[in-house]
Order: C-alpha cells, then sequence, then structure tokens
C-alpha cells in the first residue's frame, strides 16, 4: 500500500467526534457575536489567481502558498488569507450605497509547510472587515467585534494587545536611515531584541527618535507605556499616535473591555500593510496570537478602488483547544510557573552557574540524574533541558516560556519567539574556513560549501550575491575540505585549536554568537511580571 493513502499532507489532520463539536461550538459562538453585531457573512473561492495575494498582499510569504496550475496554465492558490479577497470583492462588487458595510467568513486558510515543526497548513479563521469606515468610532466598532466574539465563545483569559503603525513610521523618518537599515532596526524591535537593537542605533547616539526606537520593544504593558513614550519623544505623529490610542483604550473601557486591554507599541510587523492601530489577541494555553488585526486603509486600492478598511481573524481551532484546556482539570493546561528549557551540553554549565549566581536553587540538577523536568525549590520555577534546537522548538510551540540558546542555533533555525537578552557568555563566531593558501572565489566554478548549518550559511552568501552549493554536513566539517568534497567551510570558531591543527585559516567572519535568552510571544505578554523578573534575576546573575 503506497503511503500516501494512508496519511494527510504535512500541516492537515482530520477532526473526529469531540474535536469537532467543540470547534463548531466556538465557531458558531463566534458568528452569532459577529452577526449580533450588524456584519453579514460572505464566502469567497477557495481557490484564486495567485497574483491577487501577490500583488495585493506582499506580506504573504509566496513560498508558503499552496499552488495549483489550471487548465490554461494560470498559477492559483488554495486561499493563503481571508483579507484580500475581501479587498477584492469591496473593490469590485460593491456600490457607493453599500458602504460602509460589516461583513464576516468563516472558512479555512491553507499553507505550505515544512516537514516536521508541528506548524499548522490548515485552520479555520473566522474574521470581521469593516469597509468603507475610518477613524475611531470604525475602530472601535470593529474592537468590540473582537472583544465581543473572544467573549461570546465563554473564554474568560485572554487579552487584546494594541499598537500603532505611525510609532515606528514616524520615528523611523525621523532618524533618517536607508531603507536596509530601517528594516534591519525594525525587526529588532519586532524581535524584542534589546541587546543587538542598542548596537545597531548606538551611532545615532541620544537623538530623541533613536532613544524612543530603543525603548520601543519594552514599550509593552499596561496604559503606563504611553506616558513612557510621550516623555521619550516630542514626535508629533507619535504622539498623535499615542493620544488616538488613548481615546480608543477610553472608548473600549467604557464598553466594559478595559481590564483585556494591554498596549504593546513594539507591533511592528507588517509596515507595509498597516495604516494605523494594529492589535493582535492572546488567551490562555495557546502558544501563539490567536487573533490579528487593524486598520489596513492602502489594501482595497490595490484593487483599484481606494476605500479605508480594518479588520481581524481569529484562529477558531487554537480558541476551541484553550477553552477545552480551560475544562481540564490536569494542571499542565493552567500551568502558572514559568518553564524555562536549557541547552544541554556546550552551553549547559555556564548557564547552570548563572542560575547559580543568581540565587537559585539547583542542587537536583547538579545532582547528574537522568531526570528532564525540575521544579527550583521555593520557586514557580520549572527547568527543562533539551538540544539546542529543541529548545526554541519548545519556546516557539509556548509549552516551555523561556529559553537559554545559543545565537547559532537562532540564526539555522529562525521562528517567532523574542530574543530579550543576550547573556554574554558562550561567545564564538561563525566563520568561512578553507584550506591554507586556497581561492575559494576563483575560477568559473560554483563554490562547494560544507556545513552543519545551511540556513546560515546560504543566507550569508546571497548577501554576498553569490550562488553557492551547500552540502550539510553533521559534525566535524573540517573533513570536508580536507577529503576534497568542498571548497570550503562555515562553521563554528570558538578557540581556533580545530583549524588550526587541521591545516585550515579563516578567510572571512560570518556572525558573531553567543547565548542568548528567547522568550515566547504569548508568555511575554500574559506572564509578563513573572517573566521579567526572571529575566532580572538572570541579568544580576551576570553581575555577580
Ligand atoms: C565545534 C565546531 C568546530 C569546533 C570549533 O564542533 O564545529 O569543529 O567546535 O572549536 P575550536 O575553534 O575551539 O576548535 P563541536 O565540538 O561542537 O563538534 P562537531 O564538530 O562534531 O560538531
Amino acid at each position: 500500500m503506497s503511503r500516501f493513502s494512508i496519511s494527510t499532507p504535512e500541516g492537515t489532520r482530520d477532526l473526529l467526534f469531540a474535536s469537532c463539536r467543540a470547534l463548531r461550538q466556538t465557531e458558531n459562538a463566534i458568528r452569532d457575536a459577529l452577526e449580533t453585531r450588524g456584519y453579514s457573512e460572505i464566502i469567497t473561492p477557495v481557490v484564486e489567481y495567485f497574483d491577487v495575494f501577490a500583488q495585493a498582499n506582499p506580506a504573504l510569504d509566496q513560498e508558503q502558498m499552496l499552488k495549483i496550475v489550471d487548465k490554461s496554465g494560470r498559477i492559483c492558490v488554495a486561499r493563503p488569507d481571508n483579507t484580500t479577497p475581501i479587498a477584492r470583492i469591496a473593490a469590485t462588487h460593491l456600490d457607493g450605497s453599500t458602504l460602509p458595510v460589516r461583513l464576516y467568513y468563516s472558512q479555512k486558510v491553507f499553507r505550505s509547510v515544512a516537514a516536521g515543526h508541528g506548524h499548522k497548513g490548515e485552520f479555520l479563521q473566522i474574521g470581521a472587515e469593516l469597509i468603507g469606515a475610518d477613524g475611531l468610532e470604525a475602530d472601535k466598532d470593529i474592537l468590540s467585534a473582537a472583544f465581543g466574539a473572544l467573549t461570546g465563545t465563554g473564554a474568560d483569559n485572554f487579552r487584546i494587545e494594541l499598537g500603532h503603525s505611525e510609532i515606528y513610521k514616524a520615528l523611523i523618518e525621523e532618524l533618517g536611515v536607508d531603507g536596509g537599515t530601517a528594516e534591519q532596526i525594525r525587526r529588532l524591535i519586532e524581535n524584542k531584541s534589546f541587546a543587538a537593537l542598542g548596537d545597531a542605533l548606538s551611532p545615532y547616539g541620544e537623538r530623541p527618535a533613536a532613544r524612543a526606537l530603543r525603548a520601543m520593544p519594552q514599550l509593552f504593558g499596561g496604559m503606563e507605556v504611553l506616558d513612557e513614550v510621550e516623555s521619550l519623544t516630542g514626535n508629533v505623529r507619535v504622539l498623535g499616535a499615542v493620544s488616538y490610542l488613548r481615546r480608543l483604550y477610553r472608548a473600549l473601557d467604557e464598553a466594559g473591555y478595559g481590564d483585556q486591554i494591554m498596549i504593546d507599541l513594539g507591533l511592528v510587523h507588517e509596515m507595509d500593510y498597516y495604516t494605523g492601530v494594529m492589535f493582535r489577541g492572546y488567551i490562555g494555553g495557546a502558544g501563539a496570537a490567536i487573533l490579528s488585526g487593524g486598520r489596513y486603509n492602502a489594501l482595497c486600492a490595490k484593487f483599484g478602488r481606494d476605500l479605508p478598511a480594518g479588520g481581524f481573524g481569529i484562529d477558531v481551532e487554537s480558541v476551541a483547544e484553550s477553552l477545552a484546556g480551560a475544562q481540564c482539570t490536569a494542571a499542565e493546561t493552567r500551568r502558572d510557573s514559568v518553564r524555562i528549557a536549557l541547552t544541554k551540553g556546550r552551553l549547559e554549565k555556564k548557564t547552570l552557574a548563572l542560575l547559580k549566581n543568581a540565587g537559585y536553587d539547583i542542587s537536583e540538577l547538579e545532582a547528574g540524574s537522568r531526570k528532564l523536568i525540575f521544579t527550583l525549590p521555593d520557586t514557580k520555577i520549572e527547568i527543562v533541558l533539551a538540544k539546542a534546537a529543541d529548545v526554541i522548538t519548545y519556546v516557539e510551540h509556548g509549552v516551555c516560556d523561556m529559553g537559554v540558546v545559543g545565537k547559532d542555533t537562532i540564526m539555522e533555525k529562525g521562528g517567532s519567539f523574542y530574543e530579550m537578552v543576550d547573556l554574554g557568555f558562550g561567545k564564538c563566531r561563525f566563520a568561512l574556513a578553507t584550506k591554507k593558501g586556497k581561492d575559494v572565489y576563483g575560477g568559473y566554478k560554483t563554490p562547494v560549501i560544507a556545513t552543519k548549518y545551511p540556513a546560515v550559511t546560504r543566507a550569508f552568501f546571497a548577501r554576498k550575491n553569490m550562488d553557492v552549493e551547500t552540502i550539510k554536513i553533521e559534525g566535524s566539517v573540517e573533513l570536508a575540505p580536507l577529503l576534497e568534497l568542498a571548497d570550503a567551510i562555515v562553521d563554528i570558531v570558538e578557540t581556533g585549536t580545530t583549524l588550526k591543527e587541521n591545516g585550515l585559516e579563516v578567510i572571512e567572519d560570518v556572525a558573531p554568537i553567543s547565548a542568548r535568552v528567547i522568550v515566547n510571544l504569548a508568555s511575554a505578554k500574559m506572564k509578563k511580571a513573572a517573566i521579567q523578573q526572571v529575566i532580572a534575576e538572570l541579568e544580576s546573575g551576570l553581575d555577580n
């Protein structure tokens, strides 16, 4: 029997009985909440032309779209997003008399996902869009619908955070940097990479825009965050956005949602797409945002009609799973500890020394048993020991709140998490090396590079605009050029002894490496105080 006849494609799964009931119950509750607020359902085709998405929404990753070629040879895709087709409909089907219009959809989106990451390739999304209206009342309408939808499911442990696209855009413009630097700064803010952001902004000293940008990743929490940013900058556009967020908060507070609102001024994703308020929702037990949305006034114009628009989408399955978890009595689903994944091996000794310096009792960890999960005495901290790449997997999925892992693994594996602290130990570097005297770039042959880190290698040569062939090697990479399998290697160099003893030398440094603290996106928000306390204690351990 073919192996494909009994399994489903990567990222998809069958839902039976209780899971189906839970999903439909959540779906129906959200539908009811949206219909009560005057949103009407529309259905768009599962398959659309690739161009609809590629041209209108560059934030959508083309590689992740599931493609189909129709009989005329045109490329179609299984819809990767619900908002773009709705903008297409708004621009082509709706006449002025119907505007503003409240629409909602309940339909799946599809992504082509890589094997082995546990990412979903198909999920049910319910979303609402208010098209043809702009301003505070419109944003309040959309956010009230979002709060109403989540409340309608019976969930009580969720939060929606607000940000505003103008804040980053205004500050980066004030700083006056080129596009590449702006994008580098944006990424560092998005990943809450405090230390690296500080380095990137150091050439701009204490200029007000640099100070405010440097603070952006930390500007999340309650309404006090808005006071902080006002004390950092006099930029009129930023102050306008902050005052808008205040008014929006007041309007939502009056509607009874104040306790569930958080602020994150470090929301800087999809800056070409969002044109005003941006928001994300989190719920207990889910490691990623379960709701995202905002104002995207430029989207409909991509289809030929300039209409203001805003809306949001909810990952229904994640909400249903969280609700099922909340009903469960098992302690795991209601975990209030901070669980930290530590990297075994190279970084282990120094990380344990850090915990000890920070004042934690790690005697059980030092006892050298085969145990994998430890609770630190007199704390609500659990420690998990895992291989480097798995630290990222556990943190990304939210089963661990934080992790300590090398920048080498972060660069190779990537993923969605905040990279909050550079611990400064475990220092080494990625370097390009080859046999002494060899000219890797000479001649017309495509250089062959052996490495344990193919993603880092590809990114390094892509920046040089060079095409190379990479060969993945699992260990002792230095052998590859010695055995003439490769022209050079990209590998970790710590003391340089391995290279030296094998007649190899560094041609070029690729990137510095050290141990980092990474934090799950949802945990950073839902357990902010506890996580910041752990980070402060670790930082005090570094000073001791
Ligand atoms: C790493 C790296 C180099 C060596 C560099 O290998 O891949 O081989 O350490 O260290 P040095 O500059 O201090 O000599 P690791 O020991 O992790 O084992 P591996 O080669 O099997 O991956």
